[in-house]
């Protein structure tokens, strides 16, 4: 794993979006992967202004998210579909973007269409992850095993714990959600792992022991042959 560690959150926005600007000049016909959370919005809102000053092109380029809540509205204001609309979809010109739908009436029906449409555009050329207070990748939790399919997962004590502060006092926080799983996220040609801020300190040493702890999803991402990790000190005070 490359690991790059930036003076703050700012740097690793700006780095992180350096990568995407690089993939672009490089096939402007990528496939991304993309992730929601509160550590990817600095890169969103630096990929915007990148665009809007005409410096890159999303026009032959498509996306698909890794997760959604299960189930949720599009509309629904803490929906991903939601907020990558807000922060991403409605600012830029991806040629199109998906998510995994949360509104679907059949959800394993909805996984395998997802599986099968991220194959039909070739596979991810770079998938963007964050990572959860317990390792999470998308909304893949520690277990005992992990899927290789995007499936319906139940969502953890603490991730829903984690989640909590989006959603309004009264509002139902789902406790589901579908999830890329392992398969489609390592068939990446390249991953783009952000970990930034003081809270994934002890997360983030975890993954850099050098040992693929099963129960840290995060760490099978040590198995990857391309994987960078971008990190401001905070994340990396641990290392
Ligand atoms: C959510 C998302 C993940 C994300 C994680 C961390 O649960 N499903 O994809 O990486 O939270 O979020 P944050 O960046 O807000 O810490």
């Amino acid at each position: 794993m490359k690991k790059l560690v930036l003076e703050n959150y700012g740097a690793a926005s700006i780095a992180a979006a350096d990568i995407f600007a690089e993939l672009l000049r490089e096939k402007p016909d990528s496939v991304f992967g993309l992730a929601t959370g509160s550590t990817p919005l600095g890169l969103y809102a630096e990929l915007v202004k990148r665009y809007q000053a005409g410096e890159i092109d999303f026009s032959k380029a498509r996306s698909f998210n890794l997760d959604e809540y299960y189930p949720i509205s599009k509309d629904h204001p803490q929906s991903y579909a939601y907020f990558m609309r807000e922060n991403l979809f409605s600012k830029v010109n991806f040629s199109s973007s998906r998510l995994p739908g949360g509104d679907a009436d059949d959800p394993a029906a909805e996984c395998a269409r997802y599986d099968a449409e991220i194959e039909a555009a070739g596979g991810i050329d770079l998938q963007l992850l964050g990572i959860g207070l317990n390792g999470h990748i998308g909304f893949n939790e520690p277990a005992l095993s992990y899927s290789m399919s995007t499936n319906l997962v139940n969502l953890t004590e603490s991730t829903l714990e984690a989640n909590s502060r989006f959603f309004a006092q009264g509002d139902i926080q789902p406790s589901k959600a579908l999830t890329m799983g392992f398969g489609a996220i390592f068939k990446a040609k390249k991953i783009l792992l952000m970990i930034t801020g003081a809270n994934k300190a002890t997360i983030a040493k975890r993954l850099f022991e050098g040992f693929v702890h099963t129960d840290v999803p995060a760490c099978l991402l040590l198995l990857h042959p391309d994987v960078t990790v971008v990190m401001d000190k905070d994340a990396a005070r641990l290392l």
